[in-house]
């Protein structure tokens, strides 16, 4: 496939749309773009007057600050039971650049990377701008999009070169278990295959176990670990996240965050800094992950009362109803947004077996949420066939 071919097929407009109407929904409620709705916690607000009045405004290593990648590096070796040191760490501007990094210095033209669908698009479009071959695994049946080891086994060959793990699942609320986790560990392991895992819902787990990439960071020299600050900080403006790799691809690493950006925000990076050894800011995380958590059960609850049929996620941010009408979900989500007043994300842009589904945010309060639930059911109702 030619190059401009590849950008082409890679062009999600819908991403652009949704960014550019970020904060201009007049009376709609918007319930599309996935970031949290509460503001940046005070502490840290506080601690970027400190910060930026210290003059700490400028560039700094390109891997990130010392103390920084040691914190990252202290909390999930501790979690985790392994031995992950400040140089497996590159702090990068968000996960999206960590994404991009991650796959850049993988794949080459032609490589295949493995996606287990519906899955956040830009591991996707990433994959293809960089001329790789997108394989999607499509959700197993009737399992409320549980991981398809099955199918990750049937397309692992000699060929591919990346899998490309999301716990929990953005769209789906899915939550890898420890047993596929590490089914598919083994089999990147005996393809050669690296695992990309994108972790930046790790906290938004509700009373599941939860098992990070990190586990198994001792068992396999090609795990590439992505996580961010933006939905756990509700900073997402402040664009910094980071990847943990193995020694071997950090050179690649270094070299294309030296060139594309000189090394991550400044003043974000001792924020994330002071909200890592923070006990009173990681309470309050502890509280919004629980706020989320009854925001989940409220709208689950509301929405299934309606007849809009959705299954109950187990972390993230978002719910994945099934749409109960016999529309595709780019008409369903526009007319949504014009007839009802609610914007959502239509089901397809995350892939295969994302059609015939919609994606809600979680971030509004359970009153909003409810009003958003009763407009979408009553929008179901007028539109239904008679
Ligand atoms: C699964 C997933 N990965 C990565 C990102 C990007 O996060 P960041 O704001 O850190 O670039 C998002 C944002 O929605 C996401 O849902």
């Amino acid at each position: 496939m030619d190059k401009e071919k590849q950008h082409d097929e890679a062009d999600d407009s819908w991403v652009i749309k949704y960014f550019d109407n970020v904060g201009n929904s007049g009376d709609m409620i918007n319930l599309g773009i996935g970031e949290p709705d509460f503001d940046m916690f005070e502490p840290l607000k506080d601690e970027a007057e400190r910060v930026i009045r210290r003059g700490l405004n400028k560039y700094t290593m390109t891997a990130g600050i010392v103390e920084l990648r040691e914190a990252i590096a202290e909390t999930y070796s501790r979690r985790w039971g392994v031995d992950i040191g400040p140089d497996n760490v590159v702090v990068t501007p968000g996960a999206s650049s960590a994404l991009f990094m991650s796959l850049a210095s993988i794949i080459r033209p032609g490589d295949w990377v493995v996606i287990p669908t519906p899955s956040f698009p830009s591991f996707k479009a990433l994959t293809q701008i960089l001329g790789g071959r997108v394989v999607e695994v499509g959700p197993l049946p009737e399992s409320d999009f549980q991981l398809d080891v099955g199918g990750v086994r049937s397309t692992l060959g000699e060929k591919r070169a990346a899998v490309i793990l999301n716990s929990p699942t953005n769209p789906t609320g899915s939550v890898i278990d420890e047993r596929a986790f590490s089914e598919v560990v083994d089999l990147c392991r005996k393809s050669g295959a690296y695992l990309i895992s994108d972790e930046v819902y790790e906290r938004f787990v509700y009373g599941v176990e939860y098992t990070s990439a990190a586990k198994y960071w001792g068992e396999y020299d090609r795990i590439v670990i992505v996580n961010s600050f933006s939905k756990t900080l509700a900073m997402t403006g402040w664009r910094l996240g980071y990847m943990i790799v193995p020694k071997h691809l950090k050179a690649r690493v270094i070299k294309l965050q030296a060139y594309i950006n000189a090394c991550p925000p400044s003043v974000a990076q001792y924020v994330a800094l002071y909200a890592l050894r923070s006990s009173e800011v990681q309470k309050m995380i502890d509280e919004k992950v629980s706020e989320y958590w009854r925001r989940r059960d409220t709208l689950h609850k509301a929405l299934n009362a309606h007849g809009v049929s959705t299954h109950l996620p187990k972390g993230g941010i978002y719910l994945f109803p099934r749409i109960p009408l016999p529309i595709d979900s780019e008409t369903f989500c526009n007319r949504l947004a014009k007839e009802a007043r609610v914007i959502t994300i239509p089901g397809k842009v995350f892939g295969k077996g994302g059609e015939g589904h919609f994606r809600i945010t979680l971030s509004a309060s359970p009153e909003k949420l409810l009003e958003a639930a009763e407009k979408i059911a009553a929008f179901v109702e007028r539109t239904r066939p008679k």
